[in-house]
């Protein structure tokens, strides 16, 4: 029987763990006996708190290094064990960031094929977001907010004194965590379940997405587009139906646009899911109509009839002045979606209250429409899609939360 070590490589905070589960995950689904063997959730259990203080991981205190040695060693000997007792696949989650622990995993895990594989991530504002969740972990809880980001961000510095990136080793692949993009790779042909391991790094992780437009605002009953209007009293009531619809669905992540009508349609969702973390991304902010910010369609075909027929004949090139059209959205959301699948990581379900026309574009990067068909896209405030994508599972299905069509 086929037998695999993968050993995780890469810098705290890169999204190694949620590699991992990915992996634990895609390759159980395909009927593999598949266990995850995490340095960190040892060290915890075996040393505690104690652990936790950045000097426990600087290169300079031998003690701390002696320490970690144990436990990664303790570890691989698990790792071992698993797979002599008909476990196929043992994947060794932590830094092994340096050569010296590298050979050492090359030394103790020789009796199967042993595959790297490296998470990057370099984009600062994910790496930020990264630290915070990361410094909510218990170990920091004796400290404040601010003192455990410091903590983790001098840990981090001590292990970048030692890091050196994947290039020498015999099988290896380099993964971009944020985009699934794989950079670098120097493949094995002893190396079992490669295409399928591929596959899992490139492909989507979504468990349960809920893209949810925001209720009806007051410029929608104007037909106005733009701005930044509450919501109507229709759209309230369409907003707690939506919450009222989730009472029993797990949603640990709620990102909206910096937008009113988004947070409004939140607001209800949040009542019930107290401990879910809402999170506001500029990036889910809908497209800018520039000049024609807070007309009615109706005024812009009256007062710039050009316009109103450049964006007719082709609504996917058009760009509004001083604003934005579907073409160089496109960048912003993508972003935007990366980073919300990159926070919410493994989460059971996420929402996302988005605007017509960013829905859209989110929508596009799972309907393969040709471009100029995405601008109408059917987007309605009364329905969300729900979608699933795993390298097994696609799912697109458009669900309604409103007890009546009149919502
Ligand atoms: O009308 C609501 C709205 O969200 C506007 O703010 C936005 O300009 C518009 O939809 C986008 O849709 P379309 O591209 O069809 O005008």
């Amino acid at each position: 029987m086929a037998k695999l070590y993968i050993a995780l490589v890469g810098l705290p905070a890169r999204g190694k763990s949620l590699m991992a589960e990915r992996l634990l995950e895609g390759l159980s689904a395909d009927g593999l006996r598949v266990k995850v063997f995490n340095n960190g959730d040892l060290r915890r259990a075996e040393l505690g708190a104690r652990s936790a203080a950045p000097e426990f991981y600087s290169p300079e205190n031998e003690l701390g290094r002696q320490r970690r040695e144990l436990i990664a060693e303790k570890n691989m000997q698990l790792a071992r064990e698993f797979l002599d007792q008909g476990g196929q696949v043992a994947i060794l989650d932590a830094t092994n960031g340096s050569r010296a622990r590298r050979q050492r995993l090359e030394e103790l895990l020789n009796d199967a094929p042993l595959l790297y594989i490296e998470c990057i991530n370099n984009d600062p504002e994910l790496l930020e977001t990264s630290i915070r969740r990361k410094a909510k972990l218990s170990e920091f809880s004796h400290l404040s907010l601010d003192e455990a980001i410091r903590s983790f961000r001098q840990r981090i510095e001590y292990y970048e004194q030692i890091f050196v990136p994947l290039g020498e080793e015999r099988c290896f692949v380099r993964v971009e965590t944020l985009d699934n993009r794989i950079v670098d790779e120097c493949a094995c042909s002893d190396v079992p379940f490669y295409l399928q391991i591929r596959d899992i790094l490139i492909s989507d992780w979504i468990r349960n997405l809920f893209l949810v437009r925001h209720s009806e605002s007051e410029f929608n009953i104007q037909r106005r587009i733009g701005g930044n209007a509450p919501l109507t009293p229709r759209g309230q009531k369409q907003a707690q139906a939506l919450a009222d619809h989730f009472r029993e669905i797990s949603i640990p992540f709620i990102f909206t646009s910096t937008r009113l009508r988004s947070a409004m349609t939140a607001a209800p969702l949040l009542k019930d899911h107290p401990d879910s973390i809402m999170i506001a991304l500029p990036e889910f902010d809908e497209i800018s109509a520039g000049v024609c910010d807070g007309m009615s369609y109706e005024e812009i075909r009256r007062a710039m009839p050009e316009e109103y027929a450049a964006r007719s004949d082709n609504k996917y090139t058009y760009v509004y002045p001083d604003g934005e059209g579907y073409v160089t959205l496109r960048d912003r959301v993508s972003r935007g979606f990366r980073k919300a699948l990159f926070i919410s990581g493994a989460a059971p379900g996420t929402i996302i209250i988005g605007h017509q026309a960013i829905n859209r574009m989110i929508l596009s990067l799972f309907m393969y429409r040709r471009s100029g068909a995405v601008p109408y896209i059917y987007v309605p405030q009364n329905e969300y899609f729900h979608i699933v994508a795993t390298h097994r599972k696609k799912l697109l299905e458009l669900v309604s939360f409103t007890p009546d069509a009149s919502f």
